[in-house]
């Protein structure tokens, strides 16, 4: 929690719900402990959306599907998506949401290791307007080159859990082991995505951490 607990439930009590379909799946993933997108970066992501109109979107990291939907129903459709999982149980619950949703014809789940589909994109010299990246935090470094090819100019990336829910700025000390490289390596993301002269970055201290970056011109 980066935000003060109080301020974050308040801001969280005002969210505008999704159709039940959307909102009986989220509670579901929830209660099965599934990662999805926090409320408070869903409502940002939707007013964004509605924004930027994207007509391509590629997200890292579907899990059950969720985000996906949340974008589709946002953009009543008006999209294509295409989400990656890799996790053999949650390509399962994603297929079969995908499915049972309204929007199957516009959203393509790719069912691989993100590292090896997204070099393919860029082969296939793919293009977006739009990339959610939440997948593994230590991979975000590794994945950037790729990502910033697939981008149209003026195309957004959005990476979630950037801050790690404020941990990132921990005493390594106080930090467990496996969590330490995770950090130094999401540290590096966040600095190439700041400094380099194509990009232009925002960090913002919402739900774990939101980090907003656009391809210049
Ligand atoms: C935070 S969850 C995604 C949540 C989803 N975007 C949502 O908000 O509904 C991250 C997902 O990325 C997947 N993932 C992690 N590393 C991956 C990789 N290398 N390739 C494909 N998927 C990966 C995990 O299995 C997990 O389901």
């Amino acid at each position: 929690m980066i935000v003060d607990e109080r301020v974050s439930c308040y801001i969280k009590s005002l969210t505008a719900y999704n159709s039940d379909f959307l909102e009986k799946l989220r509670e579901k993933a929830l209660e099965a402990k599934v990662p999805i997108i926090k409320r408070e970066t869903e409502s940002f992501l939707k007013t964004f959306l509605l924004l930027k109109k994207p007509k391509r979107i590629l997200e890292v990291g579907a899990a059950v599907a969720y985000s996906s939907l949340v974008m589709a129903e946002t953009l009543e459709g008006n999209v294509k998506i295409s989400t990656i999982e890799n996790y053999e149980k949650r390509v399962l619950e994603a297929r079969k949401n995908i499915k049972d949703s309204h929007y199957s014809n516009i959203i393509h789940l790719i069912e691989e290791d993100a590292s090896k589909v997204l070099k393919e994109l860029v082969e296939k010299e793919e293009k977006y307007d739009f990339i959610f990246m939440d997948a593994a935090k230590g991979q975000y470094i590794n994945w950037l080159e790729p990502v910033i090819k697939l981008l149209n100019k003026e195309g957004v990336l959005c990476s979630d859990n950037v801050l790690q829910g404020g941990d990132i700025v921990q005493s390594r000390y106080i930090i467990e082991r496996r969590d330490r490289s995770i950090h130094s390596r999401l540290r590096e993301y966040l600095y190439e995505l700041t400094h380099r002269e194509e990009l232009s970055t925002t960090i913002l201290s919402l739900g774990d951490g939101v980090a907003l970056t656009v391809l210049k011109k």
